[in-house]
């Protein structure tokens, strides 16, 4: 089932990413979608201030994945809008098995590398500050987190 939220402002997207963030879990994988400057990096922003996360967060451009290690648990970073074919190296599945927390910016590029069990957020953009956002759980964890905080 899909669930939506309309965002009115970037607070607005800010205080969802920290209500999902304080119903955390291990290993948790969500998955960001939506155009250049619908709202994804500031959901991460929210996200990485809730978790304590001194860091100013910016999109790792260069280098796919930034892992900040300085708040409550560890947060891996992708956007994988640049991703190479030759871009091998970075083990995504490892990143996905761990018990770190991953947000990925736009997920759909790398789709057939997710995992099942995840969380995915499309960001639509409908007016100048607002957003509607589109979660869709999948696995029964993810369910539960998303009927939680909506
Ligand atoms: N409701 C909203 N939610 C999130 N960002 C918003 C909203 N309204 C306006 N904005 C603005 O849109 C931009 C979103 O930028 P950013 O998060 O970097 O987008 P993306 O990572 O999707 O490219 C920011 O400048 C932010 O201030
Ligand atoms: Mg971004």
């Amino acid at each position: 089932m899909d669930y939506k939220y309309t965002s009115r402002s970037e607070n607005d997207t800010m205080e969802l990413a920290e209500n999902i963030e304080s119903e955390k879990f291990p290993g948790m994988v969500i998955c960001l979608d939506g155009e250049l400057g619908s709202g994804k990096t500031v959901f991460v922003k929210g996200f990485a201030k809730s978790l304590g996360i001194s860091e100013n967060i910016t999109s790792p451009t260069f280098n796919i994945v930034k892992e900040y290690e300085s708040g409550e648990v560890p947060l891996n970073h992708m956007d994988v809008y640049r991703l190479e074919d030759s871009d091998t190296t970075i083990g995504f599945n490892d990143y996905f098995k761990s018990e770190d927390i991953t947000i990925i910016e736009w997920a759909e590029l790398i789709q057939d590398k997710l995992p099942d069990e995840r969380l995915d957020i499309k960001f639509k953009v409908v007016g100048e500050n607002t957003r509607v956002l589109i979660l869709k759980p999948y696995g029964q964890k993810y369910e539960d987190l998303v009927n939680f905080v909506l």
